[in-house]
C-alpha cells in the first residue's frame, strides 16, 4: 500500500479533501469530509477519556487560538521558531534544507546554526535538483519563521510590524493559565492540563498529505511537577501514551520510539513515538521533559510570579513540566493506514478499513434488499431510526447489495444489516460482519445490545 491509496481512498469515501479543491487547491490545508470528521472526533473523543476522562489529575481547557504577541516573544518563537529554507535561483522555489540533506544521509539538527548549515548544504548542493525544475542552482539557507502572522487588534496600516500571531502550538495557552486553573479549581502538584485545537505554521513544505500541514489540530497534555519528580513522572507518561496506541488497535509493530540525541538546552529527555507511514516510520507524538523552560520564561515576560506554594510541605517552586503532544491529522493518518486492508471475496478483490469498531466512522449501514419494495424500504427506515438513537448509522438503498457492502467495507463500517422478505415476518435481519463477511441473522430488539458490544 502506497501513500497515493490512502489519499485516494480518503478523497474517493470522503474522508479527506483538499482545501479549495474547485479553485485548484491550497497547499498545506486539507478539510475533513463526511467520515473524516467522524474519524476524527472519535480520535479527539478517544485521547479525551484517555487524557481527561479517566484521570482524576488532569483537568480540560479550550484557551483562544489568539493570544497576546509578547506570549510568542516569551515562549522563544518570534525569534527562534524556524526552519532552514533554502531557494532554488532558477524557479524560485522554496524547499526545507534539513530535509534534503536527510534525504542524503546528512543530519541536519535545530541546534545547527546558519552558518554551519550553510556549510553542510554546499557540500552537497550540487547533488541536490530542485523538485520542481530539475536545475541545481540553489541560494543561502536562511532561517525562514514559521509563525503565522495576522493583522487582528491591529487597525493600524503597518500591522505588519506589530503583528498578532495565529497560535503555532496550543500548549503557550496551557502556560498562560497555569495560575488561573490552580487558583479556580481544586488541582494539586502533580497535575495536567489538557488541550485539543488548532495551530499553526508557516511550512516551508508541507508534504506527505495530513502529515505536514500548514493549518492542523494538535492535542496536546502539558503535566506539572516538583523539579525533583519530573523524571519519574516522565517516565509513567511515556508508558501510558505508548498503551493508548495499543487500546486504538494499532499494530504495535508499526510503533517505535525515537530518543532525540541533540536536546534543546533547556530539555531533559525527550523521546517521539515513531509510526510506520507509508513513507517510513516518523514522528507521530513527541513527549518531552521541559524543565521550568516555559514558566519561567512567562515570569520573564509577564512579570507575574508562577511559582507554585506546596502547602503540604510547606515549600515553593516553579513546577517542571513534561508534555505528550500528538497531531490529530497524524494520528488519523496512521489509524487510516494501519486499517487499510486488501484482501478477496469470491473471487475479487477487496479493500476495506478495519478499523476498531469504536472508532469506525458509521457503526452499521442498514439497507432495505430492495430498492423497489415499499414495505422492505419501510421497514428497514425503521431500524435505521431506532438505531440512530444510540449510534451513528447510515441507511442506503442505492445499487445492488454487493456495491453497498464494498462502499460500506472501504468506510471501515463494521456491521451491515439487511432488511429482507423474512424480516417482515420474523423481525429479524441479517447482519454482516466486515472483517469475516459472515452473515449473522438477529432479532431486530437484540440489534441494538448486539451492535454496541
Ligand atoms: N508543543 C510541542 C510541539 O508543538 P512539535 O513537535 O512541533 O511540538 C507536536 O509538534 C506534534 O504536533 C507532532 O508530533 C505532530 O504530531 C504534530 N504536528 C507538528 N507539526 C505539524 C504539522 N505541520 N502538521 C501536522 N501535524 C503537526
Amino acid at each position: 500500500m502506497t501513500l497515493e491509496d490512502i489519499v485516494s481512498l480518503c478523497k474517493r469515501r470522503g474522508f479527506v479533501y483538499p482545501s479549495s479543491d474547485i479553485y485548484g487547491g491550497f497547499a498545506g490545508v486539507y478539510d475533513f469530509g463526511p467520515y473524516g470528521v467522524e474519524l476524527a472526533n472519535n480520535l479527539k473523543n478517544a485521547w479525551w477519556k484517555y487524557m481527561v476522562q479517566r484521570r482524576p489529575d488532569i483537568v480540560g481547557l479550550d484557551s483562544g487560538i489568539f493570544m497576546a504577541p509578547a506570549i510568542w516573544k516569551a515562549s522563544g518563537h518570534v525569534d527562534g521558531f524556524s526552519d532552514p529554507l533554502v531557494e532554488c535561483k532558477a524557479c524560485h522555489n522554496r524547499i526545507r534544507a534539513d530535509h534534503v540533506l536527510e534525504e542524503l544521509g546528512e543530519q541536519a539538527d535545530e541546534k545547527m546554526t546558519e552558518a554551519e548549515l550553510n556549510e553542510l548544504f554546499d557540500k552537497h548542493k550540487k547533488d541536490i535538483k530542485c523538485p520542481s525544475c530539475g536545475k541545481k542552482d540553489w541560494g543561502q539557507v536562511k532561517a525562514f519563521n514559521l509563525l503565522v502572522k495576522s493583522n487582528l487588534g491591529n487597525l493600524g496600516e503597518n500591522w505588519d510590524e506589530d503583528p498578532s500571531y495565529l497560535r503555532g502550538e496550543t500548549c503557550q495557552g496551557i502556560y498562560v493559565n497555569f495560575p488561573n486553573v490552580v487558583n479556580s479549581t481544586r488541582v494539586k502538584i502533580p497535575f495536567g492540563i489538557a488541550q485539543v485545537g488548532k495551530a499553526f505554521r508557516n511550512e516551508i513544505s508541507p508534504r506527505q498529505f495530513i502529515f505536514r500541514g500548514r493549518e492542523f489540530e494538535q492535542m496536546e497534555m502539558q503535566y506539572f511537577v516538583e523539579p525533583d519528580q519530573e523524571m519519574v513522572e516522565y517516565e509513567k507518561l511515556r508508558q501510558y501514551r505508548w498503551d493508548f496506541y495499543k487500546t486504538l488497535g494499532l499494530n504495535e509493530k508499526n510503533l517505535k520510539w525515537h530518543k532525540h540525541d541533540n536536546l534543546v538546552f533547556y530539555a531533559k529527555e525527550a523521546y517521539d513515538i515513531e509510526y510506520n507511514f507509508p513513507f517510513g516510520f516518523k514522528e507521530l507524538e513527541g513527549i518531552h521533559a521541559r524543565g521550568d523552560y516555559d514558566l519561567t520564561q512567562h515570569q520573564k515576560g509577564s512579570g507575574k510570579d508562577l511559582s507554585y506554594f506546596d502547602q503540604a510541605n510547606d515549600k515553593r517552586y516553579v513546577p517542571h513540566i513534561i508534555e505528550s503532544s500528538v497531531g490529530v491529522g497524524r494520528m488519523f493518518l496512521a489509524v487510516v493506514t494501519d486499517a487499510y486492508k486488501v484482501d478477496e471475496v469470491n473471487g475479487e478483490e477487496r479493500t476495506f478499513l478495519k478499523l476498531d469498531p469504536a472508532l469506525a466512522p458509521i457503526k452499521a449501514a442498514v439497507f432495505p434488499l430492495l430498492k423497489n419494495k415499499p414495505e422492505l424500504v419501510a421497514k428497514a427506515k425503521e431500524v435505521y431510526a431506532q438505531l440512530a438513537e444510540h449510534m451513528m448509522v447510515e441507511f442506503d438503498d442505492n445499487g445492488n447489495i454487493g456495491k453497498r457492502y464494498r462502499r460500506q467495507d472501504e468506510i471501515g463500517t463494521p456491521a451491515c444489516v439487511v432488511i429482507d422478505f423474512d424480516s417482515l415476518e420474523d423481525d429479524s435481519v441479517t447482519v454482516r460482519d466486515r472483517d469475516t463477511t459472515k452473515q449473522e441473522r438477529v432479532k431486530i430488539s437484540e440489534l441494538i445490545m448486539k451492535l454496541s458490544k
